[in-house]
């Protein structure tokens, strides 16, 4: 906490832009949300359960820190205007539910709408901020995600849908608590052009659905800044999401990250590459990592994907910057949709590290290269970039991913001391012990993934990549080494 202050402070005396300069939210959240897998069916045992299996299982360690209630938690207002939680639903109260949570080394998240009701007809906040900010607080809340639903027509311009979010922005702040705030107004009105100056993420796009490149005419735009795109859509697959992000991937900041949205991992609509893809551009695009699958029932490939950690030091790297798709084919074999699509995107990682994703969207497996000069393009066009005469170390960062019989092990394990054993045993990374930023300046193995070769200056990376998947890379330069990414990584440290 005397961190957070500190960090607070700063910003206020230097000027610094450092997102809503509430110091959180400087890599993006991670956590838990109920509602991709279980919608309305929230209650009391749901969090307690759901909590104690973040914990046990390894993944509040490896960074999964919030829990976060969504839509239907709600009874209403009592006479004073004030939210009242669904008893039925929270028999102890929220405040107690909050401080169980907190007990677990968790943080508790809530939600509302800047609306007249929530997207399921629960009472919404607009016009009751302070009221509702107040008991956001007072309960223990660590986290608003604010949706968009019936805002009764206050919404069509940046300013209008600027102006109804801040409100809430102020109310939060003046309650003295740190709450991460989460805009969920499904990208309408460019939110990624005002979102940094009071949100810490803001979702871009309508609700995800658990496909990976399905396309379904409830969510039919797949650019947002097309003004012929009327409706940001619910039912949008992984696919769509990333195509609709691209342009403005860059948008992601510490303090201020694009969401796209909860993971469907887990949830069974996907193959296990699919899932596996899923993830990698999740993290790499620095969306917050929110899963959405129900962990009562967690199965051990749901938990070897989620666990990695070579991939979530990607998401937390201290650098803080988004992957850019560098290269979009479209020209490539079809699936039974008729979609099919090739792209390789890449960004810079902390220490002078680059990481890339090639991924295959298209009907078939395929062979994918990409050149030096594609991957450090945004370093300098046409081969001016220092980078492209560097020898590159590559990193598989999914060939290490931990053995599913481990995983299973751990499920099924009763007792402190039985896990503590298997997770020595797994050589598991517990960033509550060392964080992502000490673990890459240690250049601890557990990040780096597995060395697999090199590419020479002036070379190529060129794999095959199966259908609806991804490879991952971390590339570590030989020598010197991407310069200028040292530097800037010394200024954010
Ligand atoms: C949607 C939102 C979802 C979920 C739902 C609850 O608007 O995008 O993530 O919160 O409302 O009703």
């Amino acid at each position: 906490m005397a961190a957070l202050h500190i960090a607070f402070a700063l910003a206020i005396f230097t000027g610094n832009a450092i997102g809503v300069n509430n110091g959180l939210a400087r890599t993006p959240q991670m956590g838990w949300n109920n509602w991709n897998s279980l919608g309305c069916d929230v209650s009391e045992s749901l969090l307690h359960d759901t909590s104690k299996t973040i914990v046990d299982s390894g993944l509040r360690d490896v960074g999964y820190n919030y829990v976060v209630l969504d839509d239907c938690w709600s009874a209403g207002r009592d006479e004073e205007g004030f939210l009242q939680e669904d008893l039925d639903k929270f028999p102890s109260g929220m405040s107690n539910v909050a401080n169980e949570i907190h007990k677990k080394g968790l943080l508790f998240g809530m939600y509302s709408s800047a609306g007249e009701m929530t997207c399921a007809r629960y009472a919404g906040s607009l016009d009751w901020e302070e009221n509702d900010a107040k008991s956001f607080a007072n309960w223990g809340a660590d986290y608003l995600k604010y949706d968009n639903c019936y805002h009764m027509g206050r919404f069509g311009t940046p300013k209008i849908s600027f102006d109804r979010y801040k409100v809430m922005w102020d109310a939060i702040n003046s309650t003295g608590r740190p709450m991460l705030y989460s805009l969920c107004n499904w990208g309408e009105d460019y939110t990624h052009t005002w979102g940094m100056s009071i949100a810490n993420s803001w979702r871009m796009s309508g609700d995800i659905y658990d496909s990976f490149s399905r396309p379904d005419d409830l969510c039919s735009c797949t650019d947002a800044s097309n003004p012929h795109c009327i409706a940001p859509g619910s039912h949008c697959s992984v696919l769509n999401i990333v195509n609709k992000v691209a342009a403005y991937a860059d948008r992601a900041q510490p303090g201020g990250w694009n969401d796209l949205d909860m993971l469907e991992v887990g949830n069974g609509g996907m193959t296990d590459e699919e899932y596996k893809a899923h993830f990698s551009l999740w993290a790499a695009l620095k969306s917050p990592l929110l899963m959405g699958n129900d962990l009562r029932d967690l199965s051990a490939s749901s938990l070897t994907i989620l666990n990695n950690p070579a991939v979530i030091a990607v998401s937390q790297d201290p650098l803080g910057r988004s992957v850019a798709r560098i290269r979009r084919d479209l020209n490539v074999a079809k699936d039974k949709y008729g979609v099919g699509e090739i792209q390789v995107w890449s960004g810079a990682l902390y220490d002078g590290d680059q990481v890339v994703i090639l991924l295959n969207a298209a009907g078939e497996d395929a062979r994918i290269s990409a050149s030096l000069e594609e991957i450090f393009l945004h370093e300098g066009p046409e081969s001016s970039a220092p980078q492209v005469k560097e020898e590159w170390e590559v990193y598989d960062l999914w060939a290490n991913r931990m053995d599913n019989a481990i995983a299973q092990k751990i499920l099924d394990a009763q007792g402190e001391e039985e896990l503590s054993k298997l997770f020595k045993e797994a050589n598991w990374y517990n960033a509550t012990e060392m964080s992502y930023k000490e673990g890459l300046k240690k250049k601890d193995q557990r990040l780096m993934g597995k060395k697999i070769g090199k590419i020479a200056p002036g070379g190529s990376l060129d794999k095959k990549v199966k259908r609806h998947s991804v490879e991952m890379y971390r590339l570590k330069s030989v020598g010197q080494g991407g310069k200028r990414y040292k530097m800037h990584a010394k200024e954010e440290l």
